[in-house]
C-alpha cells in the first residue's frame, strides 16, 4: 500500500519537475527569439507605408531623379542606414553618377602575365546574372587558339573539356568542365578545391598557375536581374557554399523558400528573406571568406563581418588579371587580349539580358533596395576605377 502511494508521489513530483523544466524552456527560447529579433538590424520589413508612393516607376526614372534632385536624393538617403561605415558616401557617388578614383600600385594595373595555354588555367569565377553565359561562350567559340574547343551545340548540358596538345585544360568554366567544385562556385570554394578537380579531370597531379577571371555588372540591375530570375522559377538551390570543407548549417544559412521554386516571390519578400543569398552576392562571391567566419553567424559582428568581406573581395580583385565588365564588353575584350595574349575573332556582344526597363519600383522598393547591395555598390565603384585605370595603361 505504502509502495504505491510512495510512487504516485514520485510520479507526481517529476510531472512537477518536468513542467518547471518545460517553462524555464519556454522562456528561455522567448527570450532568445526576441534577442535575435532586436539584434538584426537587418530584419527588412518595409516600414512607413505611403499609399501615394506605391505606383511603380522604371529604375531609370530613380536613376535621373537621383542625378537632378538633390532634394529627392537627400530624402532616400535619410532613410537608409548602412552596416558599412563607408556605404553612405559610395551610395551617394554611385546614385549622382560621381566618380571616384583610387590609388593602386602599378603590379595592379600591369596585367601581362604571359600566360602559357598548355600549362597555365584561366579559371572563369561566373557570379550569377552578370551576363557571364554570353561571357562564356565567347571563350569557348571565339578565341583563336591553335586547337580550337570543339564544343556542342549545346555547351550548357554537354560539358566540352578543351583540351590543349598536351592534353591539359587552359580554361575552368561552367561550359569546359561543369561544375565540379559546385553550382557557380565562389571564391573560396574554388580555392579549396580546383587542384583536386583539375587532377581527376586531367588524370595527372601537376603543378598549374591558375589565373581567376569574373565579369562584374551594376549591383543595382544584377539584383533585380536576379529577382526577376527567382521570380520565374529559378533558381540555384543546389549551391555547395563550402566553406573551410563546410557547407552552412540551417542555422547560419536559412532557405529563404521551402517549395520547389520561388516562383512569382514579390520584390518586398526577396528583400525581407534575411540570408537572401542575392544581398552583396558579388562581393561576397569573390572575397575569401575563411577570413570572415565562413558563413557562422555566432564570433562575428555583422559590421566587422562586412568590412573584412569588402576589404578581402578588392583584394581578390585586385590580383585577378582580368575581370570584366558587364556594361563594357569593348574594353573587357581588350584587356582580356592583353592579359592572356588571346585574340578574340570578332566584337563581344552581351544577349539576354534582362533590360532593366522592364522593373517597375516605387520609391520604398528603391529606398530598401540600396541596403541589400551596400558592399556591392563599393565594390564596383572601385571595380570600374581600376577597370579604367587598366584600360589607359594598354593603350
Ligand atoms: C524633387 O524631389 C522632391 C521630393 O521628392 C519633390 O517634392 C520636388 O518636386 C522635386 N523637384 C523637381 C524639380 O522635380
Ligand atoms: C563596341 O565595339 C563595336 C565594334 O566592335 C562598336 O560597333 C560599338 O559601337 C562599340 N560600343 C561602344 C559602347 O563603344
Ligand atoms: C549579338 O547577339 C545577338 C543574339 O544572340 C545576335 O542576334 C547578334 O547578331 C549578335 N551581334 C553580333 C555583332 O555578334
Amino acid at each position: 500500500m505504502s509502495l504505491v502511494r510512495m510512487t504516485v508521489f514520485c510520479k507526481d513530483s517529476t510531472v512537477r519537475r518536468n513542467k518547471k523544466l518545460f517553462i524555464l524552456i519556454l522562456i528561455g527560447f522567448v527570450v532568445y527569439l526576441v534577442y535575435r529579433i532586436a539584434r538584426n538590424p537587418l530584419h527588412g520589413y518595409i516600414r512607413n507605408i505611403d499609399r501615394s508612393l506605391i505606383d511603380g516607376h522604371e529604375i531609370s526614372y530613380f536613376r535621373e531623379k537621383m542625378v537632378n534632385n538633390a532634394t529627392f536624393f537627400s530624402h532616400i538617403m535619410s532613410h537608409q542606414d548602412f552596416l558599412h561605415p563607408d556605404s553612405k558616401s559610395a551610395m551617394e557617388i554611385y546614385l549622382r553618377k560621381q566618380s571616384q578614383s583610387f590609388v593602386f600600385d602599378l603590379k595592379d594595373l600591369v596585367t601581362d602575365v604571359g600566360f602559357n595555354i598548355e600549362d597555365d588555367v584561366i579559371v572563369y569565377l561566373h557570379i550569377q546574372k552578370t551576363s557571364g553565359t554570353s561571357f562564356n561562350h565567347h571563350l569557348v567559340e571565339d578565341l583563336e587558339l591553335d586547337k580550337p574547343c570543339d564544343c556542342p551545340h549545346d555547351v550548357i548540358t554537354n560539358p566540352c573539356y578543351c583540351f590543349t596538345r598536351k592534353n591539359t585544360i587552359w580554361l575552368f568554366s561552367w561550359f569546359t568542365t561543369g561544375w565540379p567544385c559546385g553550382l557557380h562556385a565562389d571564391w573560396t570554394e574554388l580555392h579549396e578545391c580546383i587542384d583536386g578537380a583539375l587532377d581527376q579531370i586531367e588524370k595527372q597531379h601537376r603543378k598549374r598557375r591558375y589565373f581567376y577571371i569574373t565579369i562584374l555588372r551594376d549591383p543595382v540591375d544584377r539584383y533585380l536581374s536576379e529577382w526577376r530570375h527567382l521570380f520565374d522559377g529559378q533558381h540555384w538551390r543546389d549551391a555547395l557554399l563550402r566553406c573551410e570543407g563546410q557547407r552552412p548549417s540551417l542555422f547560419d544559412l536559412r532557405p529563404c523558400f521551402r517549395e520547389k521554386t520561388w516562383e512569382g516571390v514579390s520584390f518586398e519578400e526577396f528583400m525581407e528573406c534575411q540570408d537572401n543569398l542575392a544581398t552583396n552576392r558579388m562581393t561576397r562571391m569573390l572575397a575569401d571568406l575563411t577570413k570572415s567566419k565562413c558563413y557562422h553567424k555566432r564570433g562575428i559582428k555583422e559590421k566587422d563581418r562586412r568590412i573584412i568581406m569588402l576589404e578581402s573581395a578588392k583584394e581578390d580583385l585586385r590580383k585577378m588579371v582580368f575581370f570584366g565588365l558587364t556594361e563594357d564588353y569593348n574594353h573587357s575584350k581588350a584587356l582580356f587580349e592583353h592579359a592572356f595574349g588571346l585574340k578574340f575573332k570578332k566584337g563581344l556582344n552581351v544577349s539576354k539580358l534582362e533590360p532593366e526597363e522592364k522593373f517597375y519600383l516605387n520609391e520604398i522598393q528603391f529606398r530598401e533596395m540600396l541596403r541589400y547591395v551596400e558592399l556591392d555598390v563599393q565594390l564596383y565603384l572601385y571595380a570600374k576605377n581600376l577597370f579604367m585605370q587598366r584600360s589607359k595603361q594598354i593603350q
